[in-house]
């Protein structure tokens, strides 16, 4: 089997070239990827230390995308991930980048007759609809209120498929949401097999603690480098909430669609931590002082940015219902593995 990564030296395409490599033994993985993350060329020399062929290239490029090997399935891992992407001088790139470079690889399956993995967002939902969710705020983090009026698409479990993707999702969520749409209509139109898994926030050891790649690695890293912290929005209290997910995770639900590419279930599911893996700032700053030391947090900005939003929860049940899925890697694992990760690493770390 031949599989392409996209993004291959981030940090969920080189977690996934790692976890083929270790589950399959007739594999062949190929990866590609630009490096504009910066950190993502210390990733090339360990993904060619696992036996992936690599090659440094830019899926905006139609020629190099067009270049690549034959694969049997591409699992489509490039994108400029941020959510505040695009706001700040032109936003063509960003469009270039996660919608046009998408059309490249649907392009290439087409030819290939290969199948096709979109790692999309939780971003594509509705900010607006998403700050209607009805919150109460406990001491330490705003949780679902129960019993309560919620939108369509939400209950306590969380964001559900059907919930709304009207605008305003970001410039970033809306590249993805078109990418999510074209991939099902190739799909439809010319039969190879697509699947879209609309993540939640992807957290663990690998990666390079920017904060556009996620808060929960960002803010140990910040503790463990005794850098100072901000609560910003809501209140400045650090209240607002997230789950998250381990990209082994990920990694079982893609081994299960590319065993069964033609399985009549649905083609876009939400994979995420669900309420069981929900962390507030505030929890995770606790988490942080607990087991690395001294208060970070020196300051506290009450007013929001755009784009935030108070809580995010993942409703996983239809992967459950469909596939048997749901995360099997805990909340607290996850950050005592990133803990453990960050000071093997921390040479590295305070280089990015
Ligand atoms: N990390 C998360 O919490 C999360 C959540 C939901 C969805 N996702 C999605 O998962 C995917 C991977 O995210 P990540 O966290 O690993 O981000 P990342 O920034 O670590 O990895 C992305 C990689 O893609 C590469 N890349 C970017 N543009 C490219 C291009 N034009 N050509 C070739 N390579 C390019 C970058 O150099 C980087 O190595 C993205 O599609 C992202 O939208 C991530």
């Amino acid at each position: 089997m031949k599989i392409l990564i996209t993004g291959a030296a981030g940090f969920v395409g080189y977690q996934m070239a790692k976890y083929f490599k270790e589950h399959y033994t007739d594999v062949m993985v190929i990866g590609i990827d630009n490096l504009s993350r910066r950190g993502s060329e210390y990733n090339v020399p360990l993904l060619k230390e696992l036996g992936c062929t690599f090659f440094h290239g830019d899926i905006r490029n139609k020629e190099d995308v067009d270049d690549l090997p034959k694969a049997d399935w591409i699992v489509d891992c490039a994108a400029n991930p941020s959510v505040l992407a695009g706001l700040q001088g032109g936003s063509f790139g960003l469009i270039n980048n996660n919608l046009i470079g998408t059309i490249y690889l649907l392009e290439k399956c087409k030819r290939d007759n290969a199948g096709f993995i979109m790692l999309s967002t939780s971003r594509v939902y509705s900010i607006d609809e998403l700050n209607k969710i009805p919150l109460t705020e406990t001491e330490g983090s705003f949780v679902i209120s129960k019993d309560a009026q919620y939108p369509h698409g939400f209950s306590e479990l969380g964001v559900a498929e059907s919930f709304s993707t009207a605008a305003p999702i970001s410039l970033y969520g809306s590249t993805k949401l078109a990418s999510e749409v074209l991939a099902l209509e190739y799909h439809y139109t010319f039969g190879f097999p697509v699947w879209i898994d609309r993540c939640g926030v992807i957290a663990g050891p690998g990666q390079f603690g920017k904060i556009d790649q996620g808060i929960f690695s960002f803010w140990i890293y910040q503790y463990l480098l005794d850098r100072p912290l901000s609560y910003i929005g809501f209140g400045g209290k650090g209240k607002q909430a997230r789950d998250f997910f381990h990209p082994r995770d990920l990694f079982g639900m893609i081994q299960m669609q590319i065993s069964d590419p033609e399985k009549k279930v649905s083609r876009l599911i939400n994979l995420g931590g669900g309420v069981e893996n929900t962390y507030s700032l505030a929890q995770l700053d606790a988490f942080c002082k607990q087991q690395l030391g001294s208060e970070k947090v020196i300051n506290s900005i009450t007013e929001n940015r755009s784009f935030d939003i108070p809580l995010y929860v993942t409703d996983y049940s239809l992967a459950q219902k469909e596939w048997g899925w749901k995360p099997e890697i805990s909340g607290e694992a996850i950050l005592n593995q990133i803990v453990e990760y960050a000071r093997t690493n921390i040479e590295l770390i305070k280089k990015l």
